[in-house]
């Protein structure tokens, strides 16, 4: 069988482990060609990882026949325009997160997609790792009785010790709501379904921040978005969730994300990851359990979602990662902004429908049909 080709565009800090998995792990897949606007970045991917083709830029490679799906890994703020154009020329597209930060954008590029006849989708896809899947396994089967809460948190002081080029991250379409978020409210959604109403306040401790990670030591970063964010999410269903992000607090002591039903709690590992322990403990328990994971991708397995649309491609059937979430969670991250702008509760408008649990597989890296 053919493999569907793949053609980066960035190859940045986060295309590492995208050009490992899609090269060793994801058997359904092939990478064509890579390209980035500092050349020297796409050599070194090309090097590394015997890649056929590197382009002078995106327009060359979007113009390439061989390359079925476009991959955006580009900064927040230019998602949308290397969507868009990727869109214009006939491919489809898997995107980092967010599809893009701003809302009627992101509607605009479902839309297009829609309209060509593209399939559109995107990260995060941590929520089709074991951890993710084995907790909504545990909820659907009734294990917490009938779902009323929970609670998402990410808490950590910032990526500018770490990332060697943090800048985007306090930059439209950063901040830990927009950067960190979709992974929390991804997860939420899995586990809970739509979302409905949304309120949040929001908060911008520090107007600069040093950069701490060797390359820019030193250099000052200009804050332009919130850094400490918290927003309530009204569930369809009822539930009721909470979701804290912040790039401000060095010490912490909470659970990362917690599920309440009727009859018990889930205590589920951190979506940011593909796995981690999930904790069982129904009433009348005086112990958490923890319960086998009883799905594949336990590892650091990026690039899932867009092997999981180019399988889809293939046999016709939906993408688990595609737009359609991503623009269900870039409203409720938006309604979080605007409700703290407003004072008011933001009802939200897009649809979401959670697509099939994940299979298990005899082989890693091969899909399902
Ligand atoms: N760094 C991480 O750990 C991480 C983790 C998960 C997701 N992400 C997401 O991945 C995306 C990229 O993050 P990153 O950390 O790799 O950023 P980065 O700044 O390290 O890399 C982005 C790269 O995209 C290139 N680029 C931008 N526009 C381009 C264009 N038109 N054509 C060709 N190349 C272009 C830039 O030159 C740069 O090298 C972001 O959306 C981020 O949220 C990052």
């Amino acid at each position: 069988m053919k493999k569907i080709g793949i053609g980066f565009v960035g190859c940045g800090c986060i295309s590492g482990i995208y050009l490992k998995n899609l090269t060793n792990m994801f058997r359904e897949v092939e990478i064509i060609g890579v390209c980035d606007l500092i050349r020297e970045r796409a050599e070194k991917a090309v090097e590394e990882y015997n890649i056929p083709k590197l382009y002078e830029d995106m327009y060359e490679l979007f113009r390439d026949p061989d390359v079925d799906i476009v991959l955006n890994i580009t900064r927040p703020y230019e998602h949308y325009e290397v969507t868009k154009q990727a869109l214009l020329h006939g491919k489809h597209v898997y995107s980092e997160k967010p599809l893009s930060p701003d809302l009627n954008e992101a509607r605009e590029l479902v839309a297009l997609a829609a309209e060509k006849n593209l399939r559109l989708g995107g990260a995060p896809d941590t929520f089709m790792g074991a951890g993710i899947q084995t907790a909504r396994h545990l909820i659907d089967s009734g294990f917490i009785g009938t779902p009323i809460g929970g609670t998402a948190r990410f808490v950590s002081n910032g990526p500018e010790r770490w990332h060697p080029d943090p800048e985007f991250l306090y930059q439209y379409g950063g901040g830990p709501l927009f950067d960190m978020g979709p992974y929390y409210v991804t997860a939420l959604i899995n586990l809970l379904g739509p979302v409905a109403e949304v309120n949040g306040m929001t908060a911008k401790s520090f107007p600069t921040r040093p950069i701490l990670s060797q390359k820019k030591y030193g250099n000052i970063i200009d804050v332009e978005v919130p850094t400490f964010s918290m927003g309530t999410m009204r569930f369809k269903s009822g539930a009721l969730a909470n979701i804290f992000t912040t790039f401000d607090v060095t010490h912490n002591d909470h659970d990362v994300l917690e599920i309440y039903g009727s009859e018990g709690t889930i205590y589920v590992p951190d979506p940011n990851c593909f796995s981690g322990e999930v904790l069982l403990q129904r009433i009348g328990s005086t112990e958490k359990v923890s319960m086998p994971l009883i799905f594949d991708y336990p590892e650091n397995s990026r690039g899932l979602g867009l092997a999981d649309m180019a399988k889809a491609l293939t046999t016709g059937r939906d993408h688990r990662a595609n737009c359609h979430q991503q623009l269900h969670v870039v409203e409720v991250m938006s309604a979080v902004c605007t409700s703290s702008e407003t004072g008011k509760t933001v009802t939200i408008e897009s649809a979401f429908e959670r697509k099939a649990p994940m299979k298990t597989s005899a082989l890693t890296g091969i899909l399902d049909d």
